[in-house]
């Protein structure tokens, strides 16, 4: 009922060239299966490439963050109407390097995912617990809380309009993937959450895992109940691995 999504966060990787040899190389694999979305998202630079390249096919072009206001003295800022200019099919707001390393706040985010949705583009919002703060028991505290405070300004009624990727940070680029018991009962609860809300809206919200996801480790995550496709960092670099990735997911 939900479609599943495979999309590639590439991250600070790829000159608009390579991007491009990406695409080409990636569009063959993609062709005539659609039984999964399958999403790129390119540095920002690169993304007009991507647009371009994959054009005519199913690939979906995603940014990697945006400001929530349309333009103004923002600088260094890409806004929701120009990403749209570009071709762009939605934006990843809140990864958990953007928390860490450049300030990302749920505030921040408050104002972004109602401002992309606003603007017709789909956000996929990144959440997620540290080590410490899983090993301190606190995972379900730290979704809950971003839940709210990332989504509060979301009608209830768009809730499903926003892609949610949960992506415990500890298995982020470090090749220890969250087994299947702990992908499916903390995007189980992430759906309970979104459940307080709309009901209708949880079950078809779609909700990606994301950390250290591999064409070998894929089969047994995509396969779980609640689990809606992947967020896929390292592993979306390489036409191969993604191709086989986004066939684990039906696509
Ligand atoms: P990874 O990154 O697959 O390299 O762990 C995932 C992500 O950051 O979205």
């Amino acid at each position: 009922m939900r479609t599943p999504l495979i999309a590639g966060n590439w991250k600070m990787y790829k000159t608009a060239a390579q991007a491009q040899e990406f695409v080409d190389a990636v569009r063959p694999h993609l062709d005539g299966a659609d039984a999964a979305d399958v999403g790129i998202c390119p540095p920002f630079l690169a993304l007009p490439a991507v647009v371009q390249a994959a054009g005519g096919s199913r690939i979906q072009v995603f940014a990697q963050n945006m400001y929530h206001a349309d333009e103004g003295a923002f600088t260094g800022e890409v806004s929701p109407s120009m990403l749209l200019a570009a071709g762009a099919h939605g934006a990843v707001v809140g990864h958990s390097e953007r928390r860490q390393h450049f300030g990302e706040t749920d505030a921040a985010l408050a104002l972004k995912v109602p401002a992309a949705l606003e603007a017709g583009l789909t956000p996929i919002l990144c959440i997620g617990e540290t080590q410490a703060e899983r090993e301190h028991g606190e995972t379900e505290d730290k979704l809950r809380h971003q839940i709210q405070e990332d989504l509060a300004e979301v009608d209830p009624d768009r809730l499903a309009q926003v892609v949610i990727a949960y992506e415990p940070i500890w298995a982020i680029g470090t090749g220890v993937v969250a087994t299947p018991e702990q992908a499916q009962e903390a995007i189980a609860f992430v759906r309970a959450l979104i459940a307080e809300r709309s009901r209708e809206q949880a079950e078809q919200v779609r909700i990606l895992y994301g950390g250290s996801v591999n064409a070998e480790n894929a089969p047994e995550l995509l396969g779980l109940p609640d689990v809606d496709g992947a967020l896929v960092g390292g592993a979306s670099l390489k036409p191969d691995s993604f191709a086989a990735i986004v066939a684990t997911a039906g696509g």
